[in-house]
């Protein structure tokens, strides 16, 4: 199994159908969340990230809005495990960086809780439901 992968900031106007095939996947059919909330209207204004397999295959994407709202990480579940998730959160830390946020939040399915605290991401506040998943708000300080 390859394991080798590229991450950096996708071109959204070149690179949309390729997000939006990895979140379709990930979200919609793995873990049926609603068309109409996955399709939210803020992409376009929105930074997105990328990761490429070596063969070229798209495996995984998050984003982030100019509040330094990051969301949207999916990488699709035979690449789990192998970074690709860690590698998307930094490509958007250093963009929040770029733009010099002062702070990156999120709002985390509490499954995932762990790969956020593993990156220093702070829980804040209770656990509320969204998308019909439960959800904790994180935050991280730059
Ligand atoms: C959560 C997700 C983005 C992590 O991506 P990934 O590529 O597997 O992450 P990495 O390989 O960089 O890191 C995995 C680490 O996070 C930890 N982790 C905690 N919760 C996890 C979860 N639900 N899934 C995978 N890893 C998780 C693992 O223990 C692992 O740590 P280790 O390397 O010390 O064993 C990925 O599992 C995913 O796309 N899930 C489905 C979509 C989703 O739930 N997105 C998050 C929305 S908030």
């Amino acid at each position: 199994m390859e394991t080798s992968f590229t991450t950096r900031e996708a071109n959204w106007q070149e690179e949309e159908q390729l997000i939006y095939q990895i979140r379709l996947t990930v979200f919609v059919i793995e873990q049926g969340v609603s068309q109409s909330i996955e399709w939210d209207g803020v992409d376009d204004s929105c930074r997105h990230a990328i990761s490429v397999s070596e063969d070229g295959n798209s495996i995984g994407t998050g984003r982030i809005k100019q509040s330094g709202h990051i969301g949207r990480i999916a990488v699709i579940k035979a690449w789990r495990g192998k970074g690709v998730g860690t590698a998307l959160l930094n490509q958007l830390i250093n963009i929040a960086k770029d733009s010099q946020l002062p702070k990156v939040y999120l709002n985390s399915q509490t499954h995932a809780s762990n790969f956020y605290s593993q990156h220093n991401f702070i829980a804040e506040g209770p656990i509320f439901m969204e998308a019909g998943i439960p959800h904790q708000r994180m935050s991280l300080n730059l």
